[in-house]
């Protein structure tokens, strides 16, 4: 039920935690903020989840992150142009004025939408999923560029929007392929996306900055990535009607977690990274859309061989580091984490794809099986296990608080996902690699690492 006009109304004297309170109580996705009821501009949630990440005093005006100049409807216009004008501008939440600059009415977008594509999609439930026009953004990095091969094998048009950050070496497999079309973009740009977008009927988002180290380089420019282009890319696709939104979250969002803990277990993010995968999820499952459909897996940290092969995960990295030189570092050991294994990481996501909406609507997955939880203690032991004459050294750990055993019994239940590959195989597999073909002994090369340091 749409709220009271009066109380989405905010005072210019008004702080930003009030404008965020008004905002939670009311289900809306922003405040107008007015001075004698004359309109001066308005507060999105997005602006102040922004402000948040950047760690701004809420107690402070509201002025401080209002847009002014906001697109508005004029109270004379008629209903239809009403509809038409808030559909091409994709704005969320919209003000009717009047000649005098006053608030008089609103309009949420999703209302809107709904009612326009609850005709359009009536009869798409049962379609999923074959010969899908498929976006994969950040498709040419270490899981997308494994995704993409998967994707076109089950006959689906692959676009890919990517920046290549890390080169374009990693598409290089797929670059023949009459399925596959390549952006080369930064998803921040909306005209990038808009171009992205067209005849795209799902959305696969895996384009972001990657791990702690990487994140707190440049974290404004992490916050544009990370956050404020998945809220930008969301609103784009609500606009467009493209229902299924797959997003790419991680379990380092629970952080340092003694318990094991669950989907509605209490985040506790410990880095921006986590934080920007907090934010992002809340910009993607509150806007209450009839039609939009989107799934938010938390992935396990991931392990194995890719097109764009990272030795930056702690896996990849004591695996090829204790076949190379026999000797890797553990430091601390008795922290818990989830592993999957980038082909298991595909097989989820695509069985999301296969899901039916009713059940993955909406939904928050931990991407992974319960089986796969390991002390980085029980990792060292498994490389012993398995590579001939490896010195494990353990040493105290001064930096990194993440400890989380991750529970993944809903992934299980609701669509019997659950992984087929171990990190063992992980370990026999790189072992096996190195052994024949003699990859990867220029494993320190920064080609394969986002950031020096472990995630
Ligand atoms: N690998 C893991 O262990 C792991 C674990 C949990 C979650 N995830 C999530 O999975 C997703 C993919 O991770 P990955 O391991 O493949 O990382 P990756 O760094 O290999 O891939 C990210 C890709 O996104 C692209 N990209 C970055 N910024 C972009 C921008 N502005 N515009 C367009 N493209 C951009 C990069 O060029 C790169 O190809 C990420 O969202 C990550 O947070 C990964």
């Amino acid at each position: 039920m749409k709220s009271n006009l009066s109380n989405l109304i905010l005072n210019h004297n008004a702080t930003i935690r009030q404008s965020m309170k008004a905002i939670q109580e009311n289900g809306v996705r922003g405040v107008f903020i007015c001075e004698e009821g004359e309109l001066l501009g308005i507060v999105m949630d997005s602006d102040i989840r922004r402000a948040i990440l950047k760690n701004v005093n809420l107690d402070v005006s509201v002025k401080t992150v209002m847009k002014t100049n906001p697109f508005v409807i004029s109270d004379k216009l008629s209903k239809i142009d009403t509809v038409n004008a808030i559909i091409s501008s994709g704005k969320l939440l919209v003000p009717v004025i009047n000649q005098n600059n006053i608030v008089t009415d609103y309009h949420n977008l999703n209302d809107i939408l709904n009612d326009f594509y609850a005709i359009k999609n009536e009869s798409k439930e049962k379609s999923y999923c074959k010969n899908k026009n498929i976006l994969v953004i950040g498709g040419a990095g270490y899981i997308g560029s494994v995704l993409i091969s998967k994707l076109v094998s089950l006959n689906h048009n692959v676009r890919v929007l990517d920046l290549l950050l890390y080169g374009k070496d990693n598409i290089k497999h797929i670059s023949q392929e009459r399925r596959v079309e390549f952006i080369r973009g930064d998803c921040r740009d909306q005209k990038v996306i808009q171009k992205a977008l067209e005849n795209i009927e799902i959305v696969i988002h895996l384009g972001e900055i990657v791990g702690d180290p990487a994140c707190t380089i440049n974290e404004v420019f992490t916050i544009d990535v990370n956050y404020s282009a998945t809220q930008m890319i969301v609103d784009q696709c609500i606009r467009l009607g493209i229902e299924k939104f797959i997003f790419a979250s991680s379990c380092s969002v629970y952080g340092q977690n003694d318990n094991e803990v669950n989907e509605l277990s209490h985040p506790n993010p410990v880095s921006l990274y986590a934080r920007c995968k907090i934010e992002s999820e809340h910009a993607i499952l509150d806007h209450h859309s009839n039609f939009f459909s989107p799934t938010v897996l938390r992935l396990a940290t991931v392990h194995g061989k890719s097109f764009r092969q990272r030795f930056d995960l702690v896996i990849n990295f004591f695996a090829i580091k204790a076949i190379i030189e026999k000797k890797i570092q553990i430091f601390g050991g008795k922290q818990w984490r989830p592993f999957i294994s980038v082909h298991d990481i595909c097989k989820g996501i695509i069985d999301i794809l296969n899901s039916s909406k009713s059940v993955v609507r909406n939904q928050i997955y931990n991407l992974g099986d319960s089986r796969e939880n390991y002390t980085l203690n029980e990792v060292g032991s498994f490389i012993k296990e398995i590579i001939d004459d490896v010195e494990i050294e353990i040493l105290s750990d001064k930096n990194d608080n993440r400890n989380y055993k991750v529970n993944f019994d809903k992934i299980k239940n609701d669509i019997g996902f659950t992984a087929d590959y171990t990190i063992k195989d992980t370990i026999i597999d790189f072992y096996e690699t190195y052994r024949t073909e003699h990859k990867f002994s220029d494993y320190l090369q920064s080609k394969y690492y986002n950031k020096f340091c472990l995630t």
